[in-house]
């Protein structure tokens, strides 16, 4: 592979996922196609090397605009990473941009690769579009679980999901779609969860938990995210579906001790806040046909707690990354998202 087209490249786990592959593959070039949206920051690929990475800024529900993108560069394959992902946001306004971003874009890039015969299209998608699992549930998601989306952001990626498989199924257009559990590591917008957590402690303030805290996610280190994706690039099927998650279901109360145990703060003062409505209880990923591809994650279980160490020193380490986004106004404050 030559050329490789990313979509929301500038976003968290799409930043992460350009940076691993270019340091992974010398020859290879990419281009990365961002809205920059809020949540997207040139600064997380600002490093990266300008005669292999080409950065263009367009929105991917633009079928024109995409076009015009896949024509002038003919990638080998497509990831889209791109979408709109704060669950808080997709309850409480504008809703429409997540029709746009997770529903009409996975449209125009499947609409594209069919066009322009692209060899392989992957959809990244989420674990949230199975709905929830309860807490004494043995069942986990696996490929075949049905989908029952709970929450706007969900139904949105769940409609994406099933463009996508449409595609292959009507047009033999060759598209893997993915289903990754909750992600943790550098460059995660600090509305989330984890960030916002360690970001509240060093700050002095109190920690937001929603409702009782015994919502249970299966958290995975961004960099197994991506190397799935790349194995899936090698290896993957046109018209799989491919879970991702590394075995580590942990509710949110037992995430929070874990960071203050790490930041030396057990008994840092945490604050109850108003619960999400269709609030998903649990979510776990089964993972075995990854690993029967022979993928493993490079944090399981036991190493989760060297995952959150590391995430926390990218962050004193980055604290100037940080800054810069609370200087534009990110929400550090009123969303979280689990
Ligand atoms: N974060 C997680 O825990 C998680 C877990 C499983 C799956 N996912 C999926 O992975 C993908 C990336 O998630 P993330 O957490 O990195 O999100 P993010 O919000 O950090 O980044 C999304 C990126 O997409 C860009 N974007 C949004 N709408 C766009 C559009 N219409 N056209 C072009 N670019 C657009 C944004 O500017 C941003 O750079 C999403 O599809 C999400 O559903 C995320």
């Amino acid at each position: 592979m030559r050329t490789l087209l990313v979509g929301g490249g500038a976003g968290f786990i799409g930043s992460n996922f350009v940076r691993w592959m270019l340091s992974k593959y010398p020859d290879l070039k990419i281009v990365n196609v961002d809205k920059l949206t809020y949540a997207g920051n040139l600064d997380n690929v600002a490093d990266l090397p300008s005669e292999r990475h080409t950065f263009v800024r367009a929105d991917i529900a633009d079928a024109v605009a995409m076009h015009e993108v896949i024509e002038t560069h003919r990638p080998d394959a497509i990831v889209n990473f791109a979408a709109e992902t704060h669950v808080d946001r997709s309850i409480h306004g504008g809703l429409g941009d997540f029709v746009l971003a997770n529903v009409m874009g996975p449209q125009v890039l499947a609409e594209a690769t069919k066009k322009f015969a692209i060899p392989l299209y992957i959809q990244i998608s989420t674990d949230e579009v199975f709905g929830a699992l309860g807490l004494d549930e043995a069942r986990l998601f696996h490929e075949e679980t049905a989908f029952a989306p709970n929450m706007p952001y969900a139904a949105c990626k769940a409609g994406g999901d099933l463009i996508c498989r449409s595609y292959f199924q009507t047009f033999g257009t060759p598209i893997i779609v993915t289903h990754c559990s909750n992600n943790y590591g550098p460059y995660q917008f600090p509305e989330k969860f984890i960030p916002q957590a360690i970001s509240k402690t060093l700050a002095g303030e109190a920690i937001p938990i929603y409702g009782d805290g015994l919502y249970v996610r299966d958290w995975i280190h961004v960099d197994d995210h991506c190397s799935a994706i790349d194995l899936l690039l090698q290896r993957g099927a046109a018209g799989e579906v491919y879970n991702i998650g590394a075995d580590n279901e942990r509710s949110n109360v037992e995430v929070v001790e874990m960071l203050l145990e790490i930041l030396g703060k057990p008994h840092h003062p945490r604050v109850t806040v108003q619960d999400r409505p269709g609030h998903d209880r649990r979510y776990g990923i089964d993972a075995s046909k990854m690993k029967a591809m022979g993928w493993e994650p490079k944090y399981p279980r036991e190493k989760f707690i060297d995952g959150l160490r590391a995430k926390i020193q990218w962050y004193a380490d980055n604290a100037a990354w940080v800054e810069k986004l609370k200087a534009r106004g990110a929400e550090f404050n009123s969303h979280i998202k689990v």
